[in-house]
């Protein structure tokens, strides 16, 4: 059909035509941050899930829902590799910034800008990319101690003044928050304790892969009471049916229940997986209902073109030793293979895989969601593997 309108949107970070599935989610979140803003308990975020399951346009659908409750949202995304303090102090002057435009007193917002002036001067020394050109003056002994901890948590209660005065809340929204180094996790974690200890209106709504929960944990033990982790998933039969069907009635198009399903058996609900399925659907079919034919040529296009860049990126960025790693874990029929197991197909001791295994999980190819146990965060990664190395190494 006319490629001109396929409503399906394949990407990384691109919107879909229809958000389903996830109304609970941001019901929930809009009320934990309705009653951080109002000094009521509320817990910060933290949203987990494997590789194109929605985190990202979550992320940006609740920072649009957040800012037309009039709160002052700062997003931005770790990358790997780079300190915190210099990612979210263009943030946090962005959040003064705004917060300079809302009616009402603000002593405290000019002091926050002088606590950031100190923060910043202090970082300079300590880390690398903080280049600044602004001066912001500063706020004689705040946030100078040269301890992030320490400093973090008066910056942010700072802010936190500056936004109650202004009767509003700081949202932080940080993406692929499994990058931030555990002792700077640790200094943000305990920024936001003390605000949250101080009923102050900041919060933070995170996204990241599942390995994130336990680097939390690890960099304070008490953030499993400070944050909700909510598992971002594939969608249920439901709400992947309705992100199918809903965009291509909007033209006057259906699916016949078989196509349906095939798309469905073949995705199993994965977001990303329904956008690329639901392109190929529209492009080869000839006209309305979409058809099991239809389908199923749709299928072999979306797995080349998976293999060729989805799945082929992430591949690349392994060394031979860490492929035969995967290549071993796809060997198991278990979502979750042991340590042991995998050490086995490679006929190799787990101490040995040790430094292996954690080096995949630094890259984000794979987490420890039980102790011994380890999951791909890409899914359906272990057919592809067996489909790239027909045989364990
Ligand atoms: N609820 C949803 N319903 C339908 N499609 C969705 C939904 N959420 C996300 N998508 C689609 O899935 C794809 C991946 O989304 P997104 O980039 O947000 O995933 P992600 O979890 O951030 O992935 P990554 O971990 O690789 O960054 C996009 O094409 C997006 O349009
Ligand atoms: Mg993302």
């Amino acid at each position: 059909m006319n490629p001109r309108e396929n409503p399906f949107s394949p990407g990384a970070g691109t919107p879909p035509p229809e958000l389903a599935g996830r109304e609970q989610i941001m019901e929930d979140v809009s009320i934990a941050l309705h009653r951080i803003r109002k000094g009521l308990s509320g817990k910060s975020v933290l949203m987990v899930g494997l590789r194109g399951v929605g985190k990202t346009v979550l992320l940006n659908r609740l920072k649009n829902d957040a800012e037309a409750e009039g709160l002052i949202c700062v997003q931005f995304e770790a990358p790997e590799g780079r300190n915190l303090p210099a990612m979210i102090t263009p943030s946090l002057r962005a959040a003064l910034l705004k917060l300079d435009r809302v009616v009402g007193v603000g002593d405290a917002l000019s002091r926050a800008v002088k606590v950031l002036g100190s923060f910043i001067k202090t970082a300079k020394i300590k880390y690398e990319g903080m280049e600044f050109g602004f001066d912001l003056g500063i706020e004689q002994g705040a946030a100078d101690s040269g301890d992030l901890d320490y400093d973090l948590t008066e910056l942010l209660q700072a802010i936190g003044k500056a936004a109650k005065e202004k009767s509003t809340a700081i949202v932080i929204l940080i993406d692929e928050l499994q990058y931030v180094p555990e002792n700077q996790l640790a200094a943000l974690i305990s920024a936001l304790h003390a605000c949250a200890q101080n009923q102050l209106p900041v919060a933070l709504v995170g996204a990241g892969l599942p390995q994130l929960v336990g680097n939390v944990g690890r960099a304070k033990s008490y953030a499993e009471r400070l944050f909700n982790f909510p598992v971002i998933g594939a969608l249920p039969i439901e709400a992947a049916t309705e992100a199918l069907a809903r965009p291509v009635k909007e033209h006057g198009v259906d699916f016949t229940p078989e196509a349906l399903a095939e798309v469905l058996k073949q995705t199993q609900g994965y977001p990303y997986f329904l956008q690329e399925w639901g392109s190929h659907c529209w492009a080869v079919a000839k006209e309305s209902p979409i058809n099991q034919d239809d389908s199923i040529l749709a299928t072999a296009l979306a797995i080349t073109q998976l293999d060729a860049s989805f799945f082929r990126v992430r591949f690349d960025r392994c060394t031979p030793m860490e492929k035969n790693y995967l290549r071993a874990m796809a060997e198991i029929d278990s979502a979750t293979p042991r340590s042991g197991d995998i050490a086995a197909v490679m006929k190799k001791g787990v101490v040995q895989l040790g430094p292996l295994r954690q080096s995949l999980i630094s890259k984000g190819m794979i987490y420890s969601p039980a102790h011994g146990d380890t999951a791909f965060t890409v899914p359906l990664f272990a057919d592809y593997m067996k489909r790239t190395l027909p045989e364990p190494q």
